[in-house]
């Protein structure tokens, strides 16, 4: 199959190609809908724009914020989002998706408090504002790497991933294992209150451990098989951090409504119907989540190891996608839709606008002003062009030339265990990306 890349020079365009495939998501010119205030469980966030967590490899070796860390956030704290989600922040060490991960231990709370303080400052200093901060909460699962090499930790063998070769049984987690963490889940909440974050997620998505759950249609016992029992983990685990929090902090998820593989390996997805996406169970699940005092909800799809495609549509990638990118950018935006009509009154954070390049914005307003969500999460484009938010702001357009180009080497570094950044926009990830990637 040929794959189209991104070559639309106006809205008209990128609306011609939707009605060529059938495909639709929302634009609108209404961009100062962006810079409406949003009210969240007690607090006011600035604007409709987040910054989604983007994991960038580069922690020191015991999981505080390195120089690089501290720099990217920096960024991030200049870009003028109301929002900074921090990158998945591992809650113990066998779980650290790479050696370079944020680690929350007693040990590293000062420093990400310092960090916090400083993406405080700054946006206060650059923008004006107080932006919310929120620490994603994660167990890397199968994708656990905390000596640079896999050392898998999973709910349930899958043989689309494993195909011939089984994971060894005792890498399949234990029952006895999932309490631990759902307790952990409490007491890193308490850490992260302390340390100064505004709130936590609950980290479910992208087939880390707690995502994996969610499909562990085969796995025996009290977190295997029934809707109930794949979503025991998430639940606990939620209402420890719920329990845990005092005041106003927000206990929160990014969430996979939809992770792309088929029944009974896959969420999302209704058997004997292949991967197409039914959100029966997600929307389920966000109920029972909403009863747990859940108020705002980050919606993501996907897998970024297997099917990154659709995670994050791109010209670029380890293939070439089965499907065309405008297909993966509707597929997100119509499953957080159907979550949305289901809770209008959730606040919703939804995910994937970056392949739009310099009209990601129209499609981050049009979402807003069509109620898909409440906000709009920028991942790829935080790294390549971190102005963009005071662009569309300000001036009401982002700069074509300094868009990010969905090349996926962000993506290659990080999965090398290598810091990552923009190589395109960013002379100095660029030097990185040359000395270890093409040098090698
Ligand atoms: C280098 C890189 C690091 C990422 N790190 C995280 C992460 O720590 N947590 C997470 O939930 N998603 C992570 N993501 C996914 C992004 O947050 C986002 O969902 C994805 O890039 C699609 O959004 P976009 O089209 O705006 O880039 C990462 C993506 C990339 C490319």
């Amino acid at each position: 199959m040929n794959h189209e890349k991104f070559h639309y020079q106006s809205i008209q365009d990128v609306q011609n190609k939707m009605q060529e495939l059938g495909v639709s998501f929302p634009l609108s010119d209404n961009i100062g809908i962006l810079g409406e205030k949003l009210e969240v469980a007690g607090h006011t966030i600035a604007n409709r724009i987040a910054i989604q967590p983007m994991e960038g490899a580069d922690s020191t070796p015991d999981g505080r914020p390195s120089e690089y860390t501290k720099k990217r956030y920096q960024r991030f704290a200049q870009s003028g989002a109301g929002l900074i989600w921090l990158e998945a922040v591992a809650i113990v060490e066998e779980g650290r998706a790479t050696p370079g991960q944020l680690n929350i231990t007693p040990d590293t709370m000062d420093d990400l408090k310092r960090m916090l303080e400083d993406i405080r400052e700054t946006a206060q200093k650059t923008n004006g504002i107080n932006p919310v901060i929120i620490m994603q909460a994660t167990h890397s699962g199968r994708y656990s790497k905390p000596h640079g090499y896999p050392e898998p930790i999973i709910a349930y063998n899958n043989p689309l991933f494993e195909k011939d070769n089984p994971i060894a049984a005792e890498r399949i987690i234990t029952d006895d294992h999932l309490k631990e963490l759902e307790e952990l889940y409490g007491k890193v909440t308490q850490m992260a209150q302390e340390i100064g974050f505004d709130g936590i997620d609950v980290k479910c998505c992208h087939r880390y451990l707690n995502c994996e759950l969610l499909s562990a249609y085969t796995r025996p016992g009290q977190y295997g098989g029934s809707f109930e029992n794949r979503t025991r983990f998430f639940r606990n685990s939620f209402a420890n951090a719920k329990a845990a929090a005092k005041d106003n902090f927000i206990v929160t998820s990014r969430m996979n409504l939809y992770d792309g593989f088929p029944y009974p390996y896959g969420w999302g997805v209704t058997e004997g119907n292949g991967i197409v996406p039914d959100m029966t169970e997600p929307k389920k699940l966000v109920g029972m989540l909403k009863d747990l005092g859940m108020e705002m909800l980050d919606i993501t799809i996907g897998n970024p190891y297997v099917n990154p495609h659709v995670n994050r549509p791109y010209d670029n990638g380890g293939y070439v996608p089965p499907e065309h990118p405008f297909e993966g950018v509707a597929r997100m935006y119509n499953c957080t839709k159907q979550i949305a009509e289901a809770y209008p009154d959730l606040k919703i954070i939804s995910s994937g606008p970056t392949y739009l390049r310099q009209f990601a914005g129209n499609l981050a307003a049009g979402a807003v002003e069509q109620k898909y969500c409440s906000m709009v999460g920028f991942g790829r484009e935080s790294f390549a062009y971190p102005q963009f938010v005071q662009d569309l702001l300000q001036k009401g357009e982002m700069d074509p030339k300094k868009v990010c180009i969905t090349c996926g080497k962000c993506a290659e570094l990080l999965r090398g265990c290598i810091p990552a950044g923009c190589v395109i926009r960013n002379p100095e990830y660029a030097a990185i990306y040359q000395k270890n990637i093409l040098k090698k």
